[in-house]
Protein backbone atom coordinates (compact mmCIF):
# COMPACT_ATOMS: atom_id res chain seq x y z
CA UNK A 1 0.00 0.00 0.00
CA UNK A 2 0.86 3.68 -0.67
CA UNK A 3 2.14 5.51 2.35
CA UNK A 4 -0.14 8.44 3.96
CA UNK A 5 0.55 11.59 3.66
CA UNK A 6 2.04 13.77 7.06
CA UNK A 7 0.75 16.47 7.88
CA UNK A 8 1.22 18.91 11.04
CA UNK A 9 -0.59 21.82 12.43
CA UNK A 10 1.42 24.16 14.51
CA UNK A 11 1.17 27.87 16.11
CA UNK A 12 0.38 29.87 19.57
CA UNK A 13 -1.56 28.96 21.85
CA UNK A 14 -5.34 29.86 20.99
CA UNK A 15 -4.52 30.31 17.71
CA UNK A 16 -6.96 27.68 16.58
CA UNK A 17 -4.72 24.82 15.85
CA UNK A 18 -7.59 21.84 17.91
CA UNK A 19 -10.34 23.60 15.67
CA UNK A 20 -8.43 23.70 12.66
CA UNK A 21 -8.03 19.66 13.06
CA UNK A 22 -11.50 19.26 13.05
CA UNK A 23 -12.16 20.98 10.10
CA UNK A 24 -9.35 18.99 8.25
CA UNK A 25 -10.13 15.97 9.52
CA UNK A 26 -13.49 16.14 8.13
CA UNK A 27 -12.49 17.79 4.89
CA UNK A 28 -10.08 14.92 4.15
CA UNK A 29 -12.65 12.34 5.02
CA UNK A 30 -15.03 14.07 2.44
CA UNK A 31 -12.59 13.37 0.13
CA UNK A 32 -12.25 9.88 0.51
CA UNK A 33 -8.91 9.69 2.62
CA UNK A 34 -8.57 7.82 5.28
CA UNK A 35 -6.78 10.13 7.66
CA UNK A 36 -6.41 9.45 12.04
CA UNK A 37 -5.32 12.11 14.32
CA UNK A 38 -2.83 13.14 17.00
CA UNK A 39 -1.14 15.95 18.91
CA UNK A 40 2.39 16.16 20.36
CA UNK A 41 3.67 16.14 23.17
CA UNK A 42 1.18 12.88 23.44
CA UNK A 43 -0.26 10.55 20.69
CA UNK A 44 0.99 6.95 22.87
CA UNK A 45 0.05 6.09 26.35
CA UNK A 46 3.80 6.89 27.42
CA UNK A 47 3.96 10.06 25.49
CA UNK A 48 0.98 11.30 26.84
CA UNK A 49 2.23 10.29 30.58
CA UNK A 50 5.32 12.86 29.39
CA UNK A 51 2.67 15.12 28.32
CA UNK A 52 1.19 15.22 31.84
CA UNK A 53 4.88 15.75 33.39
CA UNK A 54 5.99 18.29 30.87
CA UNK A 55 3.29 20.63 30.95
CA UNK A 56 2.11 20.08 34.27
CA UNK A 57 2.49 23.04 36.43
CA UNK A 58 4.91 22.42 38.71
CA UNK A 59 5.36 24.10 42.36
CA UNK A 60 8.32 21.50 43.58
CA UNK A 61 10.76 22.14 41.08
CA UNK A 62 11.86 24.01 37.76
CA UNK A 63 11.97 22.14 35.07
CA UNK A 64 15.43 23.00 33.37
CA UNK A 65 14.69 24.25 29.20
CA UNK A 66 17.74 21.52 27.95
CA UNK A 67 15.41 18.91 30.04
CA UNK A 68 11.81 20.28 28.63
CA UNK A 69 13.71 19.91 24.81
CA UNK A 70 14.69 15.78 25.83
CA UNK A 71 11.36 15.35 27.37
CA UNK A 72 9.67 16.90 24.23
CA UNK A 73 11.80 15.01 21.93
CA UNK A 74 11.36 11.63 24.29
CA UNK A 75 7.60 11.34 23.27
CA UNK A 76 8.25 12.37 20.30
CA UNK A 77 10.32 9.08 19.48
CA UNK A 78 7.60 7.14 21.28
CA UNK A 79 5.13 8.60 18.69
CA UNK A 80 6.86 8.53 16.16
CA UNK A 81 7.54 4.61 16.28
CA UNK A 82 4.30 3.33 18.04
CA UNK A 83 2.17 5.54 16.29
CA UNK A 84 3.03 8.07 13.41
CA UNK A 85 4.66 5.21 11.05
CA UNK A 86 2.31 2.22 11.41
CA UNK A 87 -0.23 4.67 10.75
CA UNK A 88 1.78 6.35 6.96
CA UNK A 89 3.39 2.93 6.18
CA UNK A 90 -0.42 1.23 6.65
CA UNK A 91 -1.16 4.06 4.03
CA UNK A 92 -3.18 6.18 6.65
CA UNK A 93 -3.44 10.18 6.46
CA UNK A 94 -1.80 11.48 9.49
CA UNK A 95 -2.99 14.90 11.13
CA UNK A 96 -1.15 16.19 13.99
CA UNK A 97 -2.04 18.92 16.54
CA UNK A 98 1.74 19.73 16.61
CA UNK A 99 4.84 18.60 15.79
CA UNK A 100 9.06 19.20 15.29
CA UNK A 101 8.22 22.53 14.35
CA UNK A 102 7.14 23.76 17.94
CA UNK A 103 10.51 22.74 19.15
CA UNK A 104 12.36 24.77 17.34
CA UNK A 105 9.57 27.82 18.23
CA UNK A 106 9.18 26.75 22.23
CA UNK A 107 12.39 25.64 23.02
CA UNK A 108 14.70 27.19 20.45
CA UNK A 109 12.73 30.42 20.37
CA UNK A 110 11.19 30.34 23.53
CA UNK A 111 13.75 29.45 26.01
CA UNK A 112 16.68 30.43 23.97
CA UNK A 113 18.37 26.56 23.50
CA UNK A 114 20.64 26.68 20.64
CA UNK A 115 19.06 25.85 17.22
CA UNK A 116 21.94 23.16 16.61
CA UNK A 117 21.02 21.02 19.35
CA UNK A 118 17.58 20.85 18.26
CA UNK A 119 18.62 20.08 14.68
CA UNK A 120 20.38 17.16 15.63
CA UNK A 121 17.72 15.62 17.91
CA UNK A 122 15.81 16.24 14.65
CA UNK A 123 17.90 14.75 12.31
CA UNK A 124 18.23 11.52 14.79
CA UNK A 125 14.03 11.42 16.00
CA UNK A 126 12.68 12.44 13.43
CA UNK A 127 14.99 11.89 10.24
CA UNK A 128 13.32 11.45 6.86
CA UNK A 129 9.48 10.96 8.49
CA UNK A 130 8.66 14.78 7.86
CA UNK A 131 5.21 16.22 7.45
CA UNK A 132 4.99 17.13 3.35
CA UNK A 133 3.09 19.94 4.70
CA UNK A 134 2.45 21.83 7.67
CA UNK A 135 -0.49 24.62 8.35
CA UNK A 136 1.06 27.47 10.19
CA UNK A 137 -2.14 29.38 12.03
CA UNK A 138 -0.52 32.26 12.48
CA UNK A 139 -2.17 35.04 14.96
CA UNK A 140 -0.20 37.78 17.28
CA UNK A 141 0.18 36.11 20.88
CA UNK A 142 -1.75 38.74 22.58
CA UNK A 143 -5.28 37.79 20.00
CA UNK A 144 -4.56 34.16 20.48
CA UNK A 145 -5.16 34.49 24.55
CA UNK A 146 -8.05 36.27 24.19
CA UNK A 147 -9.52 33.49 22.42
CA UNK A 148 -7.88 30.85 24.55
CA UNK A 149 -9.34 33.25 27.52
CA UNK A 150 -12.43 32.40 26.20
CA UNK A 151 -12.50 28.91 26.14
CA UNK A 152 -11.37 29.02 29.37
CA UNK A 153 -9.27 25.91 30.12
CA UNK A 154 -7.01 26.43 32.75
CA UNK A 155 -3.00 27.30 31.25
CA UNK A 156 -0.35 24.99 31.45
CA UNK A 157 2.49 25.25 32.89
CA UNK A 158 4.12 26.59 28.95
CA UNK A 159 1.00 28.83 28.29
CA UNK A 160 1.58 30.30 31.92
CA UNK A 161 4.61 32.25 30.58
CA UNK A 162 5.22 35.70 29.87
CA UNK A 163 3.96 37.19 26.14
CA UNK A 164 7.06 38.08 24.82
CA UNK A 165 7.98 34.44 25.02
CA UNK A 166 5.33 33.36 22.71
CA UNK A 167 6.83 36.89 20.74
CA UNK A 168 9.64 34.70 19.52
CA UNK A 169 7.95 31.78 19.65
CA UNK A 170 5.95 33.13 16.76
CA UNK A 171 8.96 34.56 15.28
CA UNK A 172 11.03 31.13 14.84
CA UNK A 173 7.50 29.64 13.16
CA UNK A 174 7.38 32.49 10.55
CA UNK A 175 11.24 32.34 10.51
CA UNK A 176 10.82 28.79 9.58
CA UNK A 177 7.56 29.35 6.77
CA UNK A 178 10.31 31.41 5.23
CA UNK A 179 12.73 29.15 4.96
CA UNK A 180 10.68 25.69 4.03
CA UNK A 181 7.69 27.69 2.35
CA UNK A 182 6.97 24.54 0.15
CA UNK A 183 6.02 22.81 3.29
CA UNK A 184 4.71 25.11 5.59
CA UNK A 185 1.53 27.26 4.86
CA UNK A 186 1.13 30.39 7.05
CA UNK A 187 -2.72 30.46 7.30
CA UNK A 188 -3.72 34.27 8.74
CA UNK A 189 -5.91 33.26 12.00
CA UNK A 190 -6.52 36.43 13.01
CA UNK A 191 -10.06 35.97 11.04
CA UNK A 192 -13.26 34.68 11.34
CA UNK A 193 -12.96 31.05 11.69
CA UNK A 194 -15.10 30.51 8.08
CA UNK A 195 -12.44 32.64 6.60
CA UNK A 196 -9.46 30.37 8.38
CA UNK A 197 -11.29 27.54 6.85
CA UNK A 198 -11.33 28.90 3.51
CA UNK A 199 -7.69 29.06 3.37
CA UNK A 200 -7.22 25.59 4.94
CA UNK A 201 -9.17 24.28 2.18
CA UNK A 202 -7.77 26.11 -0.38
CA UNK A 203 -4.02 24.51 0.68
CA UNK A 204 -5.40 21.37 1.68
CA UNK A 205 -7.26 21.25 -2.21
CA UNK A 206 -3.68 22.05 -4.07
CA UNK A 207 -2.06 19.56 -1.48
CA UNK A 208 -4.24 16.53 -2.77
CA UNK A 209 -4.11 17.69 -5.97
CA UNK A 210 -0.52 16.79 -6.51
CA UNK A 211 -0.65 13.93 -4.12
N1 LIG B 1 -11.00 32.04 13.66
C1 LIG B 1 -11.50 32.09 14.89
N2 LIG B 1 -12.16 33.18 15.33
C2 LIG B 1 -12.63 33.24 16.59
N3 LIG B 1 -12.53 32.27 17.50
C3 LIG B 1 -11.87 31.14 17.14
C4 LIG B 1 -11.33 30.99 15.82
N4 LIG B 1 -10.74 29.77 15.75
C5 LIG B 1 -10.92 29.19 16.96
N5 LIG B 1 -11.60 29.99 17.80
C6 LIG B 1 -11.94 29.75 19.20
O1 LIG B 1 -10.80 30.13 19.97
C7 LIG B 1 -10.55 29.22 21.01
C8 LIG B 1 -9.16 28.62 20.84
O2 LIG B 1 -9.15 27.77 19.70
P1 LIG B 1 -8.35 26.37 19.75
O3 LIG B 1 -8.66 25.65 18.47
O4 LIG B 1 -8.63 25.67 21.02
O5 LIG B 1 -6.85 26.93 19.71
P2 LIG B 1 -5.47 26.14 19.95
O6 LIG B 1 -5.76 24.67 19.84
O7 LIG B 1 -4.56 26.65 18.88
O8 LIG B 1 -4.98 26.56 21.31
C9 LIG B 1 -11.67 28.19 20.96
O9 LIG B 1 -12.66 28.57 21.88
C10 LIG B 1 -12.18 28.29 19.53
O10 LIG B 1 -13.54 27.96 19.45
MG1 LIG C 1 -5.44 23.08 21.14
Amino acid sequence: MMQGKFISIEGTEGAGKSTALQFIKQYLTKNNIDVVWTREPGGTELAEEIRRLVLHPMSFEEIEPETELLLMFAARAQHMKKYILPALNSGKWVATDRFIDASYAYQGGGRGIAMDYITMLDKWIVGSTYPQLTLLLDIAPHQGFERAEKRGTDKDRIEQEKMDFFVRVRDVYLERAKQDPERIKVIDASVPLFAVENQIRDVLDEFIKRR
